[in-house]
Order: structure tokens, then sequence, then C-alpha cells
């Protein structure tokens, strides 16, 4: 070689070098969906009561959201009409299609399907979820059902109680059993309970949900029916019972045929330190044992955490060991809601009341950021829901994950052009693969919510759809929101998306 030939031979090994640099830094700020595993899913999700309407139609009684929102809630602001889902299926099935969703996460509406509760099943009910499924698969949409979203029969609510009797464990296993032995040939991924965590304290602690049980000081209604200080422990200690006892007959009667897979979900925050102290981080830990661990420690080791055992004490109910024998391991897969942060700060004077509900046995407490009930849009902290996936890795043994719902609130009248919800994505699901890259055992993302429907805190005024729903239009009709255009693009390839979601015009964000 020619001493000047070598020159430039060096020359252009170190010039490659250098844009291999460049390029593996780009790749950090950037990404398409090639980037995530082949067999990780995108989709969107609803719930039955939130979407389906035809509250009183073919058999369906009513549940404790139907009972809830009709005595609370102002006029029209409840799911009796909700997106009219109940007769749109086919319509909606086909915007998923043009949207390109791989998966569609919904619930089953229990009381749609067997009446009351518990006895025979209503043959519409079934003909319905039948007809939803089969739209699903035939367009090569996975359909991811979930069996209780907050809607008890509220016949069981009635009869025992629900949630804080024992004899919902035989009743919800029932009910899963039907779901499974009719759906389960063509669903693979089942979820039993959506947010127990969440649905426990509004429903058994604050009263802010159905079915609105709580006692003063904790209530906000002048509720004097339920037990803030241990009914939200005991509703969760049989919602994970039921889980377990469901879990346990799928894998006996079903899993060898049917191949599926059966998890849970769970509400979490990004729970903040609010200082650098070690009080501070201790709280946050603390308070996401409470809040997270409550749901997920018995599934992994069979036993609440130990900090809740001993702030609790004996309202805390305890596990039988062939109960906690048998919730060990009784998770397929964990689902993560995720929408936003709190800032923690230790508060161990909480602990000196003696009349103590889960939020103050947590002795810490939680600094909302925002109203839970407001419009506000959320801010975007990709780096948050990373930590917090990684946190299921240091804490719970890695289980394998869906983000079963993320997304941004708006106002329901605002523009089509929901530019902040799609930087909220954008970040987040580059927050995902973040945590993907960090070793997290992520399987799928849902955006929350398909449509723009009936919101569980909110009525209709806050959304989080991907479609708009002209609610005054007696037909209903569903309009594509920029954010809807936006995961089209980017689940058919056609863009690459940059991950630090702080630009700040459209025109960037499909560079
Ligand atoms: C509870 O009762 C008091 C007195 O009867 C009444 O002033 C108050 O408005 C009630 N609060 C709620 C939330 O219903
Ligand atoms: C709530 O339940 C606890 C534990 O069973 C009991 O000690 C307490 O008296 C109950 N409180 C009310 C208001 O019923
Ligand atoms: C509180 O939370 C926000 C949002 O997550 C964060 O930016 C901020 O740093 C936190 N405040 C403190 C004092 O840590
Ligand atoms: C939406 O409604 C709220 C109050 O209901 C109003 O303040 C706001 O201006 C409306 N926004 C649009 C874009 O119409």
């Amino acid at each position: 070689m020619e001493p000047e030939t070598s020159l430039n031979f060096t020359l252009m090994l170190t010039f490659l070098l250098y844009l291999n640099l460049v390029m593996g830094v780009l790749s950090v700020d950037h990404y398409r969906r090639v980037d995530f595993p082949d067999e990780f899913v995108f989709g969107s999700g609803t719930s039955a009561y939130q979407v389906e309407g035809a509250s009183n139609e073919d058999g369906r009684t009513p549940s404790i959201w139907d009972t809830f929102a009709h005595a609370v809630y102002e006029h029209g602001e409840n799911g009796d009409l909700a997106c009219d889902g109940y007769h749109k299926y086919k319509e909606d099935v086909q915007l998923m299609v043009e949207t390109g969703l791989e998966a569609y996460r919904f619930s089953i509406s229990w009381s749609r399907l067997i009446p009351n509760g518990r006895g025979p099943v209503n043959p519409k009910g079934l003909q319905y979820y039948n007809n939803l499924i089969n739209e699903l698969i035939s367009k090569g949409i996975q359909p991811h059902v979930t069996l209780h979203n907050c809607d008890l029969p509220q016949a069981l609510e009635d009869e025992y109680g629900g949630w804080v009797s024992r004899d919902i464990i035989r009743d919800f296993t029932n009910y899963a059993d039907v779901c499974f032995r009719e759906f389960g040939d063509r669903v693979q991924y089942w979820t039993t309970v959506n947010e127990p965590n969440a649905f426990a304290l509004g429903g058994y602690d604050q009263g802010t949900s159905p079915p609105q049980r709580c006692s003063p000081p904790f209530c906000t209604t002048n509720s004097t029916r339920g037990n803030s200080t241990y009914e939200p422990y005991l509703a969760v200690h049989h919602i994970l019972l039921s889980h377990s006892s469901a879990v346990r007959l799928y894998r006996r009667k079903y899993r060898d045929q049917q191949h599926g897979y059966v998890g849970i979900s769970v509400y979490t925050f990004g729970f903040i330190p609010l200082t650098d102290s070690e009080k501070d981080k201790a709280a946050s830990q603390r308070a996401r044992d409470f809040l997270v661990g409550w749901i997920i420690e018995p599934l992994v080791h069979g036993d609440y955490p130990i900090s809740m055992k001993k702030n609790a004490g004996a309202r805390i109910p305890t596990f039988t060991t062939r109960e906690s024998e048998q919730l060990k391991g009784s998770s397929d897969f964990i689902g993560v809601i995720y929408y936003n942060n709190v800032n923690v700060t230790d508060n161990p004077d909480a602990l000196k009341t003696p009349l103590r509900d889960i939020l103050a046995d947590m002795a810490a407490s939680l600094i909302y950021l925002q109203d839970l009930f407001s419009e506000e849009e959320y801010p975007v902290t990709p780096w948050s829901l990373r930590e917090e996936l990684n946190n299921f890795q240091l804490n719970y043994g890695n289980p394998p994950i869906f983000i079963h719902e993320n997304g941004q609130r708006t106002m329901s009248n605002s523009s089509l052009q929901d530019v902040s919800r799609v930087k909220y994505l954008q970040g987040n699901i580059g927050g995902v693969l973040d945590a993907l890259r960090d070793g997290s055992n992520i399987k799928g993302y849902f955006a929350w919510s398909f449509l723009d429907l009936f919101e569980l805190l909110a009525g209709y005024k806050s959304s989080f759809g991907l479609y708009y729903v002209d609610r005054d239009d007696p037909e209903l009709k569903r309009y594509p929101k920029l954010s809807a255009k936006w995961y089209k693009w980017f689940l058919r390839g056609t863009i690459e998306l940059k991950k630090d979601a702080s630009f700040d015009s459209v025109g960037h964000l499909f560079q």
C-alpha cells in the first residue's frame, strides 16, 4: 500500500467509526416500530360499561356502576348509551383495522353475560361477545379480555355485599369458567380483575366510586354502610383469592387445550421522593408497597408486603398456607396502568391516629401533582414510566408485563389536532422501549382509550380517545384525531419517532 492510500484508508476507518458512534447516539433518541420485538403487541383499549351502552337491552341487568352513575352523576353522565359499542362493534373493529391495531383490550360485562351474577348464561350476551371476538379474529386483531372492570353485578352487591364477602370467590370462579369455556378457543390473554387497588380505594375507602362503601372520617359521602379502615383490605383479599381460584381453574381445565395466559392489572403512579432524604426515599418505596406490592407481592411471594402487615396489623387479613401456595405464581403476566406521578414524603405522624385507613397506614403523604378528577393534561415524563417498569424487575422478579393503560387526558370538546396526546404517547412509548432495553420483560402496550368514552372519574367531560365521538350526533359518529393517524403511521413503520418528547411543534413530530 502506498503511504497516501494507507492514510486515506485510516481516515476512512475513522470516519466510519465516527459515523457509527453518531448513529448509535441517534438510535437512542429515535425509534420505530421495528425497534420493538416482533412478538410485542401494540393496541388500544376500552371497557364494557364505558363503551357498550345498551345497558338495559337483551337481558343485561345493572352493575354497581349503573347504580352509582344514576345516583351520583349529572343527567346523561352514565353508560346507558356510552358509545353504543354494543351495536357499533363492526364499525369500531373496522376503525381498528384502519388504525392498524395489533390487539384490542376490552372487558366483558358480567351482568350482560350472566344476569344477576350467577345462574344461567344469557344467550344474547353470549352472542354479542362471540360476534365481537369473531370480528376481531377475522381481522387479525388479538383480543385481550378483562373479566371484571369495576362493574360487579348489582345483584351480587345486594345479595351479600359483593367483594366484601367470601361468597364472591365461588361466583367469580364460575363466571370465569363460563368465559374460558365459551371464548377461550379464540382468546389467549385474560385479565381477571382490573386495578383492584384503585377499585378498593375509591369504592371502599373514600367512597368516590361504586360500591361507595366507606366510613367517617374517610368518606367523601355520608355513607354509613362501610368501614374504610378495614374493607379496602378485605375487598382486595377476596379479589386476590378470586383471581388465584380462576387461574387454578384455567390451568387445570383449559390451559392444555387453549394455551392462554391469565393475569391481573394494577394501577400505579410514578412514586417520586419529594426530597433526596433517606426518609422520603423509604416513604416512596412504602407507598409503592402499599399501592402496588399490595396486589403483586401475594402473587409472587404468597403474602402481603412486610410494611403493610406491620402498619395495618390485624386489619389486613391473613392467607392460610394453602391460599398462599395457591397465590404464588398465579399470574402469567401483570397489566400495568400508568398515567402520572405523585411526589411522596415521609409522614410518620399518620400512624399516631387510632382510626386509620390504608393511606394513613402507609405513613407517607402522596402529593398529587394534579387533581385526579380534573381535566388537566398530564405532563410527559417517560423517565418515570421507565423507572416504574424497571421496579417490577427489581422488586417483583421481572414478570411479563403488558402496559394495559396509558394515555393523555384532554377536554372532550378540544380539537381533533390532539398534539398533546401525540406527545404523551410518543414520549411514553419511548420510555417503554428504554425499559425494554434495560431488561424489563414487557410484552405489549395498549393506549387508553380507543374511543372517547364514559370516563369513570369524569364522565364525558374529559377524554382520552384516539377517536372523537360526536355526542351531539344521534349516530355517535367517530372521527380520527391526529393521535389515531399518528398511531397508524407508527404501527405501519412509516415514521421514525423522537423519543424525547420535549419538541414543540407538530412539524417535528413526524421527522
Ligand atoms: C352530609 O350530611 C350533611 C348534614 O346532613 C350535609 O350538610 C352534607 O352536605 C352531606 N354531605 C354529602 C357529601 O352528602
Ligand atoms: C371496622 O372494622 C374494624 C376491624 O374489624 C373494627 O375494629 C372497627 O370497629 C370497624 N369500624 C366501624 C366503623 O365499623
Ligand atoms: C415532584 O414531581 C415532579 C413531577 O414528577 C418532579 O418534576 C419534581 O421534581 C418533584 N418535586 C420534587 C421536589 O422532587
Ligand atoms: C370546552 O368547554 C369548556 C367548558 O365546558 C370551555 O371552557 C372551553 O372553552 C371549551 N373548549 C372548546 C375548544 O370549545
